[in-house]
């Protein structure tokens, strides 16, 4: 903290008081000081936007770039339309940023370097402005939400269902990996999807360049990091929202102990506890982790021993939690839904001649077992999907493959787009 303060005030002030702090930062910036400084030079009233955080007026507040950040500080975020400075902010001549989303643009009317913030250009803006202008002509769904973009103009790590569930997306707004029920706040809280992300991160990047698949961090199936993350065989307990290691310090030795020694270890969140005992070495892993490490093993032996294996079939890739997936074949050849533990759901499930069987996904079939004891759920498929008019409240909509609302909902269901005599069988 000592050297951060440091750095702001070089930032900031003359280069006398930057020696003067850097000479004795201990002694001026002990308890008390501030007191007597404020009595000394007084602080600047800091502009109101943070303490306002209101739709026209916002802010972030920083450390102040004053001697031992005795003042307050509040960098102001610049509306849509007003001036701004191109070059970013910390460059010592701006006062404020534009605000989350806003960029600062310049043009001809501008002098040289200035410009005026405007809402960036991006997918999820564009997904906005589509919403805002069915909205104006009350053509919005009831349960159908404006896209939620970060600071950067991108689609948040999450989007929800009113009512039913939140799941993950990447920043371009696909679907990916994690699902929970929908409790608003307390979601949004505890929803970060960075597990779910950095899978989808690495696929993209790392994948294609290597001939076998990439294993990243475990997840939960809620798109989080799972608690417990090795590197080899040293196993760290990391925060769950961000994966980093919580202290490096303190971890276990698969070579020697096992990982049910770990502090973080949680029995009733390990889904395959009987590989997490037995005699050393021991392990912390998955089935299907384990029979995709046996077969990169055996590439990796035969690259250096030159010869070739190959496996025709190709890999069985692992789900980001460690799972083989969320449909299983049954003894009699059926496919059916499971859930992360293996076990199936409810009764769904088509049989090996279906036209079904290779696209089954089972969406609806994970949404209504995430939602688990609550009345109001949405009706599926026999094969798992969403059936394609849901019902609530004597109100009935289009959804589409993710069980999300298209268009306007009806009293009759003949009305809806997506209409055909046949819709309750699916
Ligand atoms: C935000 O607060 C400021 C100062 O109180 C006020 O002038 C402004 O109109 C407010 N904006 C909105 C949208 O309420
Ligand atoms: C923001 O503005 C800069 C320079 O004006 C431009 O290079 C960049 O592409 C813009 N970003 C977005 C997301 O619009
Ligand atoms: C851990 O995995 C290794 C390699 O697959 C195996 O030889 C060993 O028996 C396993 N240990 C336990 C306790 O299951
Ligand atoms: C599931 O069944 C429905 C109704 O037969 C069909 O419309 C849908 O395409 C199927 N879903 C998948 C993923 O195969």
């Amino acid at each position: 903290m000592a050297d951060f303060k440091i750095f702001l005030c070089c930032l900031s002030l003359s280069l006398f008081s930057c020696i003067l702090v850097l000479g004795s930062n201990d002694i001026l910036c002990e308890q008390g000081f501030c007191r007597s400084y404020r009595f000394d030079v007084g602080c600047a009233e800091p502009p109101s936007h943070c303490s306002i955080m209101n739709a026209t007026h916002r802010g972030l507040q920083l450390p102040s770039p004053t001697l031992c950040n005795c003042c307050d500080f509040c960098m102001p975020f610049i509306e849509e339309g007003g001036h701004c400075v191109s070059r970013s902010p910390g460059t010592g001549n701006t006062v404020g940023r534009c605000g989350d989303g806003l960029n600062c643009t310049t043009n001809d009317d501008y002098p040289s370097g200035w410009g005026s913030c405007s809402r960036m250009k991006s997918k999820c803006h564009d997904a906005q402005d589509d919403y805002d202008a069915r909205a104006l002509k009350e053509q919005t769904g009831a349960l159908e939400l404006r896209p939620h973009c970060d600071g950067k103009g991108k689609f948040a790590p999450y989007e929800c269902i009113p009512a039913h569930t939140c799941f993950c997306q990447s920043e371009d707004g696909e679907r990916l990996f994690g699902e929970v029920r929908n409790l608003g706040a307390l979601t949004e809280r505890n929803m970060r999807c960075g597990c779910s992300r950095f899978h989808d991160h690495m696929r993209k990047t790392i994948s294609p360049g290597v001939p076998y698949p990439v294993i990243g961090p475990r997840c939960t199936a809620d798109g989080n990091f799972h608690p417990i993350q090795c590197i080899s065989n040293k196993c760290y307990c990391v925060d769950i929202l961000t994966g980093i290691v919580e202290d490096k310090t303190k971890y276990i030795d698969l070579e020697r102990t096992p990982i049910t020694q770990l502090e973080c270890y949680d029995e009733d969140a390990d889904l395959y506890k009987e590989y997490s005992e037995g005699e050393p070495p021991y392990n912390f892993t998955t089935p299907c982790l384990k029979d995709l490490k046996a077969k990169i093993d055996l590439i990796l032996r035969s690259e250096e021993e030159g010869y070739n294996v190959d496996f025709f079939n190709g890999f069985q890739e692992c789900l980001p939690d460690g799972t083989f997936g969320r449909t299983g074949i049954t003894r009699d050849g059926r496919k059916i839904c499971i859930d992360e533990r293996g076990a199936q759901i409810e009764n769904y499930g088509v049989d090996r001649t279906s036209d079904d069987f290779e696209t089954m996904d089972c969406k609806c079939a994970q949404t209504t077992n995430v939602m688990g004891d609550v009345p109001e759920k949405p009706i599926c498929c026999k094969n798992g999907s969403f059936r394609k008019i849901q019902c609530r409240r004597g109100m009935c909509r289009c959804v589409d493959p993710d069980g999300r609302q298209i268009g306007l909902e009806s009293t009759d269901v003949t009305l809806l787009d997506c209409y055909t005599p046949d819709w309750k069988t699916c």
